[in-house]
């Protein structure tokens, strides 16, 4: 495996690993894991702390009015390992302040780091629902639900918003500046307007506008996929740390890399693929798991020069020990890495 990039910053690294506190608790590291839908859930976050250095993980969006009633033991989003919980944050979504307030509530109680509102969330169906980044179309409503949520629970409380539905960046500063005075306890922002499915890259700059609004930490996000690209992030925008997404589906040692100069060996991308494979099918049923399998591998194959050709084989596979086979045989040492992750796959 050779890379062209550095993979390590010094400047970056000492920058990270600078601990930083959220409403009274500490984080060891200032490089944290995105919440994604179908990507964060517990079997890729047992992954990922296999490779170590994630700051702060967030489990992918829980559903607000589901969370109360939620069976953990069953439910395949709202769902954790005990040892977890002191470095994970439960994101909710939802309409209203009561669904959000009860939801939150259960989230505290199970002993999660913290609660992370999405309002960032731009899917047809969420939006309808006016969930999401829908409530960045009514302000009031949204600071309201933070309110609400910062009253009825201890532990701290997480905004996850976007720049809204204009370009404009004013209304979404003056719009931090709410969520503060509301008592929000931190802010990630990820400078898109809600309509953008990601195919644009982001207005980086935009995130210092809300970096300057407020006196919470304030965390960046979006298409960050090389130590350089977040080290340029902090020092252009003055944020305080940085939310990483698809890259860590790409490369969950990333982590462990930027922070800690870890250099994984050439087999780390079979042994990723591998590990994977064991903890989808321990945490679910077989075709959950392997539905879970085809999404994670757009975003691993993305990697690779020939990351189509790679997805196209590991789509026919129907079980995990079909994975394993071709895991064994397919993903081997000498793969040409593509430079900056296949935009194409990336964006699926
Ligand atoms: C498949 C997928 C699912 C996502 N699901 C969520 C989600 O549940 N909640 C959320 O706040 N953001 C979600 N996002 C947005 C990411 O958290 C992040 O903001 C976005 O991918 C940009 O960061 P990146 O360029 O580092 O990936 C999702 C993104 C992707 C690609």
């Amino acid at each position: 495996m050779t890379e062209s990039t550095p993979t390590y910053l010094p400047r970056l690294a000492t920058q990270l690993n600078t601990p930083i506190t959220i409403g009274g608790k500490t984080i060891p590291n200032k490089l944290w894991l995105a919440p994604m839908a179908g990507l964060t859930h517990t079997a890729f976050r047992e992954v990922l702390a296999h490779y170590g250095s994630c700051g702060l993980a967030f489990t992918e969006m829980c559903s607000a009015k589901a969370v109360p009633t939620e069976n953990p033991r069953v439910s395949p989003v709202f769902r954790w390992h005990e040892w977890e919980l002191p470095s994970l944050v439960c994101q909710i979504v939802g309409a209203t302040p009561e669904e959000l307030v009860i939801a939150a509530e259960r989230v505290e109680r199970e002993g999660f780091f913290g609660v992370d509102i999405n309002m960032g969330c731009s899917a047809r169906g969420m939006i309808k629902r006016e969930a999401g980044a829908a409530l960045l179309k009514t302000p009031g409503k949204a600071v309201a639900i933070v309110e609400a949520v910062r009253k009825a629970v201890s532990i701290p409380v997480f905004v996850k918003f976007r720049t809204g539905w204009s370009k404009d960046i004013e209304p979404a500063a003056a719009l931090a500046k709410e969520f503060e005075a509301a008592g929000a306890d931190c802010l990630v922002f990820h400078p898109r307007v809600a309509p953008d499915k990601r195919t644009r890259p982001p207005f980086i700059d935009h995130i210092r506008y809300i970096k300057e609004a407020v006196s919470i930490p304030v965390f960046g996000n979006g298409n960050v996929t090389t130590p350089q690209h977040c080290q340029d992030m902090l020092d252009k925008t003055g944020c305080d740390g940085v939310s990483i997404g698809r890259m860590a589906m790409a490369r969950p040692w990333l982590f462990a890399q930027w922070t800690t100069g870890y250099t994984p060996d050439e087999n780390i991308f079979q042994d990723y693929v591998l590990r994977m494979a064991t903890a989808l099918e321990q945490e679910f049923d077989p075709i959950r798991g392997i539905k879970r399998f085809r999404l994670f591998m757009a975003y691993f194959a993305a990697n690779f020069r020939f990351g189509h050709s790679l997805l196209a084989k590991f789509s026919t596979a129907k079980t995990m020990d079909d994975v394993r086979r071709m895991a064994k045989e397919h993903i081997i040492p000498d793969m040409a890495l593509s430079q900056t992750p296949n935009m194409n796959l990336y964006n699926l």
